[in-house]
């Protein structure tokens, strides 16, 4: 999964915005907290706000924040930090931080940022904006309230996220998020994700269906199905929900495969995109989904983590590199031409370089045409930290990151030079910020192409030539433009 931060969309201040209250949502981590973020934003404007692109004019400001490695929670601490200052010119600001550290942390965030008012987890988000009203109602009685009893926290895990946007507008872009399901039941000794997001539960399909046919009708045209095991969706229904006999899948109750030829069938939905995926729960009707639906990218991410078995059990992953070749196997007897992207961690604990070698092997023999590269990197409270030796130093683990970066870069860029002089169909997803006369789309390989072309063509299907290939795209030109 791609770490990156994103700020919310400013909403240009309508005419009617009048004096409402505006609120500004930063956010850290992977797709599922820019979701969540989606989420909280709705409910904010249900309850009268509007949203903010700039932390100066804002009155309510919330940090959406990631734990996955030491890195993330250091950015966000210090973003928070920046607003200690803005907090005391203007103590009206309600200040919250939200999400997976959040749930880490939970109190620690009031002994480290004073200035914070909201600590909510990833199971209690639905309730902010009432707990922004009840910190207001608190500072407006000062008597009453003793000063540590101004600030709320909000962390039982034991409650689901109540997904309501029907009646919303939707304001998530051509490119939507859909969480299928939330938390995880797996337990890599390094991750922190189980403890931050809690055990399984899958929504079910009618209410995704009707969100997804809700995000289309507002301008959606692809979605991301968002899970941290996505592809085990369903695995906690034990029976079949009410109302869902009909879905019932080989498995006797519904799954991914069940909810893809759903939305397959959903009109002006163009692409169906999944993340992210786990070997273990690959399966032939999983494979055959993706062959029949063809919104469904051929491609997927399937970390691999390790190409070492001695990693992999240590890591507690629930697969062998035997198990995980068949898994592939599988997906690509269905669809010989799927692309697959692989995250790695190196310098995990007792990683030997012959260890090493076997993630670089592993690497090239299934040819990833995506790779994301990490340094392990302790987290709190997790197996490993507490039972395994981080005995790697930080300058091998720098070495290890190096290498297997250069293999990676080897390896894709011969992937995608298989498409050089080949037609392709991208759907063209936006203007390129560097120049708007370039168009960038994606293949349904999910390999980003970019070609010279009219802005028209942004949200269309295009079929275009491949001139040139690199280690991360493709460049072409749509044929019927050629000449001119
Ligand atoms: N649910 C996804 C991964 C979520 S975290 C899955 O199972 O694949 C995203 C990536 O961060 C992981 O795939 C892993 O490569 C990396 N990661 C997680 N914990 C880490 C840690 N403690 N140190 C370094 N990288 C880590
Ligand atoms: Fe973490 Fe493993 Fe769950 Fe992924 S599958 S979120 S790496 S515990
Ligand atoms: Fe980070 Fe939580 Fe996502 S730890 S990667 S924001 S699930």
């Amino acid at each position: 999964m791609s770490i990156t931060r994103f700020q919310s969309q400013t909403d240009p201040r309508a005419p009617d915005a009048g004096d409402k209250p505006k609120l500004h949502v930063v956010t850290f981590g992977c797709q599922m907290n820019k979701y969540d973020s989606l989420l909280v934003e709705g409910r904010f404007k249900r309850a009268g706000y509007v949203t903010t692109g700039s932390i100066d004019d804002a009155d309510v400001v919330l940090f959406n924040t990631c734990s996955v490695r030491d890195h993330a929670e250091e950015r966000t601490w210090s973003w928070v930090g920046e607003l200690k200052q803005v907090k005391a010119e203007r103590p009206d600001l309600v200040i919250g931080v939200m999400g997976c550290m959040a749930q880490r942390v939970e109190g620690e965030v009031f002994k480290r940022a004073g200035h914070v008012d909201l600590v909510v987890g990833t199971r209690q988000f639905q309730h902010l904006p009432g707990m922004v009203a009840e910190v207001r109602a608190r500072r407006a009685r000062p008597d009453a309230f003793r000063a540590r009893d101004m600030r709320l926290l909000a962390t039982d895990m034991t409650e689901d996220v109540a997904v309501e946007r029907e009646g919303e507008e939707y304001t998530g872009g051509r490119h939507g998020y859909l969480a299928v399901m939330r938390g995880c039941d797996l337990n890599c000794t390094y991750c922190i994700v189980p403890t931050t997001r809690g055990r399984v539960r899958s929504r079910p399909i009618d209410d995704l269906v009707r969100e997804a046919e809700w995000m289309v009708a507002q301008g959606a045209q692809v979605i991301t199905l968002l899970g941290q095991t996505v592809n085990s969706y369903g695995e906690d229904f034990s029976v079949p929900g009410p109302g869902e006999a009909r879905m019932l899948g080989r498995q006797g109750r519904p799954s991914l495969a069940d909810l893809l030829y759903r939305l397959q069938e959903l009109e002006g939905l163009v692409r169906i995109r999944l993340v992210t995926l786990h070997p273990s729960y690959v399966t032939r009707p999983f494979a055959r989904a993706i062959r029949d639906c063809d919104k469904v990218d051929r491609f997927l991410p399937l970390p691999a983590q390790s190409g070492s078995d001695a990693v992999l059990k240590r890591m507690k992953r629930g697969y062998n590199l035997d198990l995980y070749r068949k898994r592939v196997a599988i997906l690509r007897e269905f669809v010989p031409d799927i692309e697959l992207g692989s995250d790695w961690i190196v310098g995990f604990c007792g990683e030997t370089e012959a260890d090493f070698a076997g993630s670089e092997a592993l690497l090239e023999e299934l040819e990833f045409a995506v790779n994301y590269i990490f340094k392990y990197d302790p987290r709190p409270a997790t197996h490993a930290a507490e039972r395994l030796d981080d005995d790697l130093d930080v300058s091998v683990k720098k070495a290890r990151n190096r290498r297997l970066l250069a293999v990676a870069e080897r390896v894709q860029r011969t992937r995608l030079a298989r498409y050089a002089g080949t037609s392709v169909r991208a759907f063209v997803e936006s203007t390129s910020e560097r120049d708007p006369r370039v168009l960038l789309g994606r293949t349904i390989h999910g390999v980003p192409v970019s070609f010279r072309g009219a802005q028209e063509l942004v949200g269309t299907t295009i079929q275009l030539a491949i001139d040139e290939t690199t280690a991360y795209g493709l460049a072409g030109r749509a044929p019927e433009l050629a000449g001119r």
